[in-house]
């Protein structure tokens, strides 16, 4: 098997592989345009057999919020696929592992759609989200909510690229990656294909736009169990006077039964505007991003820690073996030591507790961390704790 970085004159046919790894219809003449911005140049790896695509992988260059709020340069990794009549025969753990041996950036991430292919290469789920429904007949602001701020609904032709702009104006959180231009283009496309009209809305602070939400509105159910439902697809906010503002605008939208809010942060207090909590259903909470350290030292580095001394970690990573080793952390140091270690942990339990999303000291109850000495989970979970939950809130 060969392995080798696609020229542009591929990328269609990569493409096309990975479709029809999800079971669909080659790309339509209509939607290359728009696709082919997606499939970077030098960054789309096939794997060959005879001559043959068998396989893809991809990835970009982006950055991504780490805790401290440094922008650490990232890869990331979308569109794996075998083609059918390949798999389970090693090419994708060959295509995979070669991808991260080229990894020039010290941190990776995945939006996986299944959840069991990515922890072998090392990945782990660092950031979760919720999904929510309210029941908006029935919910009614608590006294004590605050008014927020101007909202203000774009004309079409003003609408265009204003997501990815103010979601870059809103990256705070550890975990939020930076956005490729040609995404939005994707989204309004997948939308207007589901026969969806979505609308935007901003909201103005002080220094300009600080908050938006685009959502759709459709029919659900027939008859007696028809229901207008608004689905929220995205909501990003700088401000809790924009994130009020826009909560406002979306509960006074006429003829609505239920708002739907998928991939929300855990910690977004959405239950806490209405007297009644019980109009705000958690529907799903899961993974939302499996992040990979591809330099360990350097990642360890890149992100601050809390006042708590110093923990001396063994890192395992089968994958990517230079990684193996004991790091000191603390906030003052972070370096390779020889000292005796307190923890070990597979890498992939360090890209978890890397933004904060877990404790060291409840991985530990689960395996995924063993102390071997009575102060350090204790010492490490000071150290890894963040103020926010991690969360991306956004797909490339
Ligand atoms: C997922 C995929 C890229 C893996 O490539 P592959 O060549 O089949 O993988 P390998 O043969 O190298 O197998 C690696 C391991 O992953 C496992 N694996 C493969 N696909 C899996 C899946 N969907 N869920 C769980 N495990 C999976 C294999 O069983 C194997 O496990 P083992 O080492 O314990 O035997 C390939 O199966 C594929 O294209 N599937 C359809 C599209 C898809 O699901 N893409 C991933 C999107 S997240």
């Amino acid at each position: 098997m060969k392995i080798r970085t696609l020229d542009t004159g591929e990328h269609r046919a990569a493409l096309d592989l990975f479709h029809d790894s999800l079971h669909q219809p080659p790309v339509a003449d209509r939607d290359w345009s728009s696709l082919s911005e997606s499939l970077e140049p030098g960054g789309v790896r096939g794997a060959f057999r005879d001559d043959r695509l068998i396989a893809m992988h991809q990835c970009v260059p982006s950055d991504i919020v780490v805790p401290g709020g440094e922008l650490v340069p990232l890869s990331v990794q979308f569109r794996f696929a075998v083609r059918a009549g390949h798999t389970r025969r090693g090419v994708g753990t060959t295509l995979m592992t070669a991808a991260l041996r080229a990894t020039p950036e010290p941190l990776a991430v995945v939006r996986p759609s299944e959840g069991g292919v990515y922890g072998r290469f090392g990945f782990g789920v660092a950031t979760r989200c919720r999904d929510l429904v309210i029941d908006r007949r029935r919910a009614v602001l608590a006294a004590e909510v605050p008014s927020g701020g101007d909202t203000y609904v774009p004309v079409p032709g003003e609408a265009a690229g204003l997501c990815g702009e103010v979601y870059g104006h809103t990256r705070s959180r550890p975990g939020s990656i930076g956005r490729r231009p040609w995404y939005e283009q994707l989204m309004d496309r997948d939308l207007s294909a589901a026969g969806l009209f979505p609308r935007i809305v901003v909201h103005t602070g002080s220094d300009g736009p600080d908050g938006i939400v685009r959502y759709s509105v459709r029919g659900t159910g027939g008859g007696a169990t028809a229901r207008t439902v608004l689905d929220v697809d995205e909501m990003h906010w700088r401000t809790p006077r924009a994130w009020l503002g826009l909560w406002r605008f979306l509960l006074g939208v006429e003829l609505v039964d239920e708002i739907r809010l998928r991939s929300r942060p855990l910690d977004e207090p959405v239950e806490w505007l209405f007297t009644d909590p019980r109009v705000c259903r958690v529907t799903d909470v899961r993974d939302e991003v499996w992040l990979r350290t591809v330099d360990v030292l350097a990642a360890l580095r890149a992100r601050t820690y809390g006042d708590g001394g110093s923990v001396v970690m063994d890192v395992h990573d089968p994958v990517l073996p230079d990684n193996s080793g004991h790091y000191l952390v603390g906030a003052d140091e972070v370096c390779r030591t020889r000292e005796p270690a307190q923890l070990t942990l597979s890498v992939n339990s360090l890209a978890a507790i890397y933004l904060g999303g877990v404790r060291p000291s409840a991985l530990a109850a689960a395996g995924g961390v063993v102390a071997l000495d009575s102060t350090a989970l204790s010492t490490a979970d000071r150290l890894f704790r963040t103020d926010t939950e991690p969360w991306c809130g956004t797909y490339i």
